[in-house]
């Protein structure tokens, strides 16, 4: 059976046996009816990407240095002409009804309660105009294509109305890869866990295939965007646009000069094309193509403060987190979500604090030992 578990958000409180970020991950296989976990835990094919995500982060080790005076230490950043209390966003995450009955709405309230950016995704369970009724004034807007420009430009339009102040657009993504975890363990979506931010555009019809033709290439691939969606958005939308999703420095460059105001370094946490490199892996050449001052950010793997230390020496300006989200949002709500971010940031801090760098511009790729 497939529930949504309304049981848990009644709790709202954190268990005691939470203490660190990543514990919310064991307590989340209890709060979740288990297919919709596996679709949210899992990876597309063997998983290798995912793996890749997790070991690239064990792989660092932090080299600490000794008696630097961290008494005025802090976590701001500055991004995109905001000042960020800490460098902790969420990532656009579909579908989080699955993981309690409030969904987004509820996720939004607990990245406001910490000032943290949401990034609200295309495919959430509530609608975009109540997430940001709910989120602080840091909120992005995760942008897909859709096959027709008019339900695009629609969406980019219902997003500047709502408030959100920036678009991100995931470029990875044209097609689903299939999770072949979340396959054997039957899952299907939930009848009352739907797309609603779509509801409003007319399906389009099914391409019709000739013999021979191919329906990945001439079939799905002929609704993915290109270049020139790229910059037909960009022109059109009054938010600064985001790409999320970039791993090839060349892509990066390209992307900056056609007017991208920041990028992600990103694999869709391993969910999308199987055995592309860990995210972490991908960023510091990404980086150097870029140089220093232009806004980069990583998702992918991040299970800890002490990950997101590693990201931030390797390259990123900020990080987001995608999957520790949705797990704390089962066990205990808002709360749960504030509460995982909060411990973020601490075990952040930490790093910070016992490795001699007071602020974030300090952290750099000389503070790992390899
Ligand atoms: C259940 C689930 C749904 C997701 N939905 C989206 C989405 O709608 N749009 C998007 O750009 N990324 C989506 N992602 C990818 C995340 O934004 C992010 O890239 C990834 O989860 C980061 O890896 P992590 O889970 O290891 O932190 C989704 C991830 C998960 C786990």
């Amino acid at each position: 059976m497939n529930a949504t578990p309304q049981a848990r958000s009644a709790a709202n409180r954190i268990p005691t046996d939470i203490h660190c970020a990543q514990d919310y991950e064991a307590r989340a296989r209890e709060a979740i009816a288990w297919p919709s976990h596996e679709y949210i835990a899992g990876g597309s094919g063997s998983e290798a990407t995912l793996r890749a995500n997790l070991a690239a982060f064990a792989h660092h080790s932090i080299l600490p240095r000794l008696l630097r005076d961290t008494t005025a230490g802090h976590t701001r950043v500055e991004l995109l002409g905001r000042s960020l209390p800490h460098p902790v966003l969420l990532a656009p995450v579909a579908f989080q009804k699955l993981a309690h009955p409030a969904g987004e709405v509820e996720t939004a309230r607990g990245a406001a309660a910490m000032d943290a950016c949401m990034v609200c995704s295309t495919l959430s369970s509530c609608s975009l105009e109540d997430v940001a009724h709910s989120a602080g004034h840091d909120k992005w807007f995760q942008l897909y294509f859709q096959p027709a420009r008019a339900a695009t430009l629609d969406l980019v339009r219902r997003a500047e109305a709502a408030g959100y102040t920036a678009l991100v657009v995931t470029l990875d993504a044209s097609i689903q890869a299939p999770s072949i975890r979340s396959l054997r363990a039957g899952f299907q979506m939930p009848p009352d866990v739907r797309p609603v931010n779509l509801a409003a555009y007319p399906v389009p019809p099914q391409v019709s295939l000739e013999p021979g033709q191919s329906i990945i290439f001439q079939g799905m691939m002929t609704e993915a965007p290109t270049w020139k969606d790229l910059a037909w958005l960009i022109e059109h939308s009054t938010l600064p646009v985001i790409v999320k999703g970039v791993l090839h420095p060349d892509d990066a460059l390209a992307l900056r000069a056609l007017g991208v105001a920041a990028q992600i370094v990103s694999n869709h946490g391993g969910r999308s094309l199987d055995g592309v490199p860990a995210s972490l892996r991908a960023l510091p050449a990404i980086r150097a193509a870029l140089g220093n001052s232009y806004p980069l950010l990583l998702d992918s793997g991040i299970r800890s403060g002490g990950d997101i230390f590693k990201a931030l020496a390797l390259g990123a300006d900020a990080v987001l987190i995608g999957r520790l989200q949705v797990h704390a949002l089962s066990v205990a709500g808002a709360l749960g979500v504030a509460h995982m971010i909060k411990m973020l940031r601490e075990e952040l801090e930490v790093c910070m604090a016992l490795s001699g760098c007071p602020t974030l511009a300090d952290i750099g790729p000389e503070i790992l030992f390899d």
